[in-house]
């Protein structure tokens, strides 16, 4: 399973591509906003930024909700690196959109997908990922981890190649779920992934290493 982070924060993402297991970053206008990044040029300067930090793709979120704005902004946004995967919503317009997008070559996320009929309509427009976001389901007491599943289940019943990038994650058993419910990538905070990290029986036993070491080497 690959990991994503879902930042636009420069720091976090060193962070993340330091530990050498980061595959990708994901934002949308909010984590801009959350950054403070304003403005068409200081947006564009931020995605490339973002690409010279990290090896793998950078979701880079469109803000037109019509079908031509949407092309011309995913033609720029597409051309800034080729890192970049243009993110879509998954409404009317969007889906004409990423089937446009994946005719000419520019990969795609489909983002704010929330159902398994959702899914089906991203893969048939040839999404490169689909993004189900399970935390905010969670939230209106639907099971996220189960969307995940369904979505993964269908996908390979149908041989579809769009990739489940399991979204919205909240926590570290989030991942641990998705891994089990079949995602292809997870786009995490940072803490979800070092808490990935944690064991009190690693921290016990590193200690007992660590203090019989010390007892015969000083
Ligand atoms: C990433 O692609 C999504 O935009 C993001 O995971 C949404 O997360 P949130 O529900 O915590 O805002």
């Amino acid at each position: 399973m690959k990991f994503f982070i879902d930042t636009a924060n420069l720091d976090q993402i060193r962070e993340a591509q330091d530990l050498g297991v980061l595959d990708g970053v994901t934002t949308n206008p909010s984590l801009m906003a959350k950054e403070g990044i304003s403005g068409e040029e200081n947006i564009i300067n931020h995605y490339k930024n973002i690409c010279e930090i990290v090896d793998g793709d950078v979701s880079a979120e469109v803000i037109a909700t019509g079908y031509e704005g949407m092309i011309k902004e995913g033609e720029i946004l597409a051309a800034l690196h080729p890192q970049i995967v243009v993110k879509v919503p998954i409404i009317k317009d969007g889906i004409k959109a990423i089937k446009y997008f994946s005719e000419k070559g520019i990969r795609t996320n489909c983002t704010l997908v929330f159902s398994i009929g959702q899914a089906l309509l991203a893969a048939k427009a040839g999404a490169t990922y689909v993004s189900p976001f399970i935390g905010r389901l969670d939230d209106i007491s639907t099971d996220g981890v189960e969307l995940i599943a369904q979505i993964a289940e269908m996908y390979s019943y149908y041989g579809f190649e769009t990739e489940v990038l399991a979204a919205s994650i909240r926590h570290t058993m989030h991942i641990v779920q998705c891994m089990e419910a079949g995602a292809d990538v997870a786009t995490c905070p940072l803490d979800a992934i070092l808490g990935l990290l944690n064991h009190p029986l690693t921290d016990i036993g590193l200690e007992k290493f660590l203090a019989d070491y010390k007892k015969v080497n000083g």
